[in-house]
């Protein structure tokens, strides 16, 4: 039995290139995931551009039916952009294709990463109009009023340009990668660090050099600092703006499901973290189901992991340094991870790799393309040592020391100065 089918409203954008067909392959692409078939398409509207957008822009929306989680769906809307073109650009600039997710059942998650229902969704003509045409019955969970009776913005008369063609099962491509995450794509995002402690001092420092995304904690962690557990927590989502992991400790569903909820009201940062037990594996389940997300945890093998991306996890942690205790390999492991992940880009589950012990282990995860490493504060010290850096530096300071005049702000002020303000030197 596998999770439920879900609803969810897709709205579509092109204003590059072939823009037509861009939607059409996307509705095929989006048809073609595991367990989604697009069930209606919309008409396709002619829209001004926006922002930093100078092409015309045509705008539609399909509903799916999927047993993809929202942020598997996310994943793979995303995976699709990137197969038809969208590169990174300027926000609201033009794309060859945007695929946002504006409904997904009557789940409501105010983000981060993730927002429902899309926030743009009542007030943007080009969104609202072709959503409706495909689920004006579903609800807008925030404003109790089926799509249909929302009112639209005022506007002039929409231009229609077509109907958006239902998806030609024949021409559905075959499984494969959307993109290799071995081979990221150029422009995607480097592998996320988070700090792999509880420690106020540690995550406050680190924080201040701009490099962390979030922390990992775990039972033993929290019980080194000796202080009240969920102050602790509550005070690094507040410094970390970011995921935070908080570990579940019941060895039954019920529990877990239960602790999860808890957790997961501390602040919107937290990730329920939970144990790879068949008991941890169904909590992950309601817990994705109701929008919180769940990093499964003392992960030591492919199916392991596999368990838990089909049970909605928005992390796997892989134990690279414990496996490597026991003399195997914990970095090959993430390497399979990634691999077999690549194929299926719709579960959205990042690959975490957990108990880093030296620095030549975030080398080899990242190679390994990891989407997230979490290492201790010791380790993230050592990643920046180099002795040829500090020998380097040190002859730098030496031969600055012969410049005359040296002293860079009282020099280039005096510089800006002299040159006044029409740029020209007087
Ligand atoms: C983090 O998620 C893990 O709990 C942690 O990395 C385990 O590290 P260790 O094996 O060094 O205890």
């Amino acid at each position: 039995m596998g999770p439920r089918p879900h609803v969810a409203v897709i709205g579509l954008g092109s204003s590059l290139g072939d823009r037509r067909a861009a939607l059409q392959l996307a509705v095929q692409a989006l048809d073609a995931l595991p367990g989604t078939r697009v069930t209606a398409t919309s008409r396709i509207y002619l829209t001004r551009p926006m922002g930093a957008a100078r092409g015309v822009f045509l705008n539609a929306a399909v509903r799916v039916s999927t047993r993809c989680s929202a942020r598997g769906l996310l994943a793979a809307c995303k995976a699709i952009e990137w197969r038809l073109g969208r590169r990174p650009a300027v926000p609201w600039g033009d794309r060859a294709i945007d695929l946002d997710l504006l409904l997904f059942d009557d789940r409501v998650r105010p983000g981060p990463g993730l927002t429902l229902p899309h926030p743009g969704l009542p007030s943007r003509r080009f969104a609202l109009l072709p959503a409706q045409e495909v689920a004006a019955d579903l609800w807008h969970p925030l404003l109790g009023l089926p799509l249909g009776a929302l009112a639209v913005p005022p506007g002039s008369p929409p231009r229609i340009v077509g109907v958006l063609p239902r998806p030609d099962r024949c021409l559905a491509p075959a499984r494969t990668p959307l993109y290799d995450r071995r081979h990221p794509p150029i422009g995607s995002p480097a592998m996320k660090l988070f700090l792999d402690t509880a420690n106020i001092d540690e995550i406050r420092e680190a924080h201040s050099w701009g490099i962390i995304d979030g922390v990992t904690t775990n039972p033993s962690l929290i019980a080194r600092e000796g202080r009240d557990f969920i102050d602790a927590i509550a005070e690094i989502c507040d410094i970390v703006q970011g995921p935070v992991s908080a570990e579940t400790v019941s060895p039954d569903t019920e529990g877990i499901v239960r602790e999860g909820r808890l957790l997961a009201q501390v602040s919107e940062h937290v990730v329920v973290k939970i144990p790879l037990t068949w008991a941890g594996l169904a909590a992950t389940r309601v817990l994705a189901d109701e929008g919180i997300d769940c990093n499964v945890t003392l992960c030591f093998s492919v199916n392991q992991a596999l368990l838990a991306a089909k049970a909605g996890a928005a992390y796997i942690s892989p134990f690279v340094g414990r496996l490597d205790d026991v003399g195997e390999d914990g970095t090959q492991l993430i390497e399979q991870i990634v691999g077999v992940y690549a194929y299926y880009p719709e579960l959205g589950t990042e690959v975490l790799a957990a108990s880093i012990r030296h620095p030549m282990h975030i080398t080899q995860v990242a190679l390994a393309g990891a989407d997230v490493a979490t290492l201790p504060f010791k380790v993230l010290n050592q990643l920046i040592s180099h002795p040829l850096t500090d020998k380097g530096l040190a002859a730098f300071m030496k031969d600055w020391s012969t410049v005359p005049d040296n002293d860079i702000t009282a020099r280039v002020t005096r510089w800006l100065g002299d040159r006044g303000p029409a740029g020209k030197r007087r």
